[in-house]
């Protein structure tokens, strides 16, 4: 049987911390196994808000070598830039033109988003659109996203299924495969809220590319408790509790077997562990991530992406001209 399609668009963030790189990451490899996986980077949707020139091209290119770092394989997922490939930004304008206002005002990240800034952009109102485009255009079956944009999948299928009303058939209706929420990891200064990237105390969250002494520090100096016993305990040991679940995420070991392992231990020596697992881990990735961050390797995978990204929409594409009535 062929395989399934799953498509996600990651925005340019260039920053991946211990919470992404267990909860989303993990599924992201595992799904490279399973289905055909297409991945790239939503550059278009990033300048929806104002961001700095140098700050995005740069943030593009970490992005996309970490994720190589981390295990997401070139050979087994197509992955490219959302900016190289022209027929999005096209394909978009005509489905806003299938679109309604009203439907688009509707939307929670919308609504957020312009509360916070007066000066909205017109891209943050149809941001929704490119990102219906981004998924239509591959006839994705399935598309993995953390639930805060599980709306924005839902009015693709709307527009999908609009559009395909229309003029016939011309889309796959896609699906959200909502990311299930496995271990959440907390910050390791407050280990009452998740650990983040947008967090204002840094000294809780650690970096994928966080240096060894950096990260050493960020777990010496863990938040824990009073009760010098390394227990499985959420209540009322939270902290040594996160350090159990980032432990058992990275050994494969389970938190019984921890709490059995480190019984006797007191908390200096489990947190030595801690770091050094996922100090080992981590330089790990470092290697990979500094081998590719300025080789022409990378520019290789983004433009054999740009190509065959390109080719898939472009089909689309004519397909839709076709159908509107355009001179195909
Ligand atoms: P964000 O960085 O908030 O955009 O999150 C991207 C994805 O990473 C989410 O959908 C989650 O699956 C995962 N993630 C982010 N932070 C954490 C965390 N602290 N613990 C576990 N998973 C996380
Ligand atoms: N809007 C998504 C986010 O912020 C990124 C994205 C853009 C996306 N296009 C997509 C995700 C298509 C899935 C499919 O996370």
């Amino acid at each position: 049987m062929e395989k399934k399609v799953t498509l996600t668009g990651l925005q340019p963030t260039g920053v991946i911390t211990l919470g992404n790189y267990i909860g989303a990451i993990g599924q992201m490899v595992e799904y490279q196994e399973k289905y055909n996986s297409i991945l790239f980077i939503a550059d278009m949707h990033a300048i929806t808000v104002p961001i700095d020139s140098e700050t995005l091209s740069k943030n593009i290119r970490q992005l996309i070598a970490l994720y190589i770092a981390c295990g997401i394989d070139p050979d087994k997922n197509l992955i490219f830039l959302q900016s190289d490939n022209e027929f999005h930004a096209n394909i978009s304008w005509m489905l806003e033109c299938n679109t309604y206002f009203g439907e688009l005002s509707r939307m929670t990240q919308f609504k957020d988003k312009s509360a916070k800034n007066a000066n909205f952009s017109a891209g943050l109102f149809t941001y929704p659109v490119l990102m219906a485009a981004d998924i239509l255009a591959y006839d994705a079956d399935y598309v993995p996203v953390g639930v805060d944009q599980k709306q924005h999948v839902e009015i693709a299928r709307d527009i999908a299924i609009r559009f395909n009303k229309k003029y016939g058939d011309v889309f796959k209706i896609p699906e959200p495969l909502i990311r299930i929420e496995g271990t959440k990891i907390l910050d390791l200064q407050d280990p009452t809220k998740k650990m983040s990237k947008s967090s204002e105390n840094q000294k809780g969250v650690i970096r994928i590319l966080d240096d060894a002494d950096v990260i050493r520090k960020k777990v010496n100096a863990a938040v824990t408790d009073s009760i010098g016993k390394v227990n499985y305990d959420p209540i009322n040991q939270p902290g040594i509790t996160n350090l159990i679940n980032i432990y058992a995420s990275l050994t494969g070991l389970n938190k019984e077997e921890i709490a059995k392992k480190y019984a006797d231990a007191n908390y200096g020596t489990f947190k030595r562990e801690v770091g050094d697992v996922i100090i080992e881990r981590f330089s790990a990735v470092q290697e990979k991530y500094n081998d590719l961050i300025n080789s022409k390797r990378l520019d290789e995978i983004l433009d054999e992406g740009k190509e065959k990204s390109r080719e898939i929409a472009k089909k689309k594409y004519i397909l839709m001209k076709e159908k509107i009535g355009l001179r195909r």
